[in-house]
């Protein structure tokens, strides 16, 4: 109701409260992310968010979740050709690059059985690994991680 009011000169609003406040409930129900613009209006565009890339590792918030990136990807290609991520974090390299191996879960054909090079069901990286950004989210939630 409090969004309703200033759209609307006070003598209506007045007017359209004191027939159906019903109505007044049920716009503010719907109110969308976009917040309460006319249809054609345009809403400026939002910031570009910064990458969070001032830690070394970000907490995983269960076991079994796929580490979020902690540095930037946009300039790592994975295609059939090649796949940038592997130059760093396979097996056969990681040392020397001074990166974290790739988890032991990733070489598992389907009979379990570990491989020298990575399986190619995880070879597309980014399918589960994502970097942050540093972003509000846009409804809030009571998330907790375990421990
Ligand atoms: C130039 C080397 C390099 C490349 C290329 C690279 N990484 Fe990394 N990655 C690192 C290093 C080093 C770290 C350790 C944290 C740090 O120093 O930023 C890391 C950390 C990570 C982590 C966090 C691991 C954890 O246990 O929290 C993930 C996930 C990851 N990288 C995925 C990727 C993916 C996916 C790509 C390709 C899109 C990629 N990396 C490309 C060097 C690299
Ligand atoms: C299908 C989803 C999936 C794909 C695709 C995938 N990963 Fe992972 N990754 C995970 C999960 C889940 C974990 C955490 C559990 C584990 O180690 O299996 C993980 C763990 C890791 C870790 C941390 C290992 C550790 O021991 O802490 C690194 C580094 C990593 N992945 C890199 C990569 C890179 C690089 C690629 C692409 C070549 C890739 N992953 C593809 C799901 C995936």
């Amino acid at each position: 109701m409090k969004r309703l009011i200033p759209l609307v000169p006070t003598g209506l609003a007045i007017v359209l409260l004191a027939a159906s406040p019903m109505n007044a409930v049920a716009a503010e129900e719907i109110s969308s992310l976009r917040g309460p613009l006319a249809l054609e209006g345009q809403k400026s565009p939002p910031p570009v968010f910064k990458l969070k890339l001032d830690l070394e590792k970000f907490d995983r918030n269960f076991k079994t979740q796929p580490p979020l990136i902690p540095h930037k990807v946009k300039k790592y290609k994975i295609n059939l050709k090649a796949n940038r991520c592997l130059k760093c974090h396979d097996k056969a390299t990681y040392k020397e690059e001074e990166s974290p191996m790739i988890g032991v879960s990733h070489y598992l054909d389907k009979d379990g059985k570990e491989g020298k090079k990575i399986n190619m069901k995880r070879y597309f990286c980014t399918q589960c690994h994502v970097p942050q950004v540093d972003a509000k989210p846009l409804v809030s939630n009571t998330f907790k991680g375990t421990k």
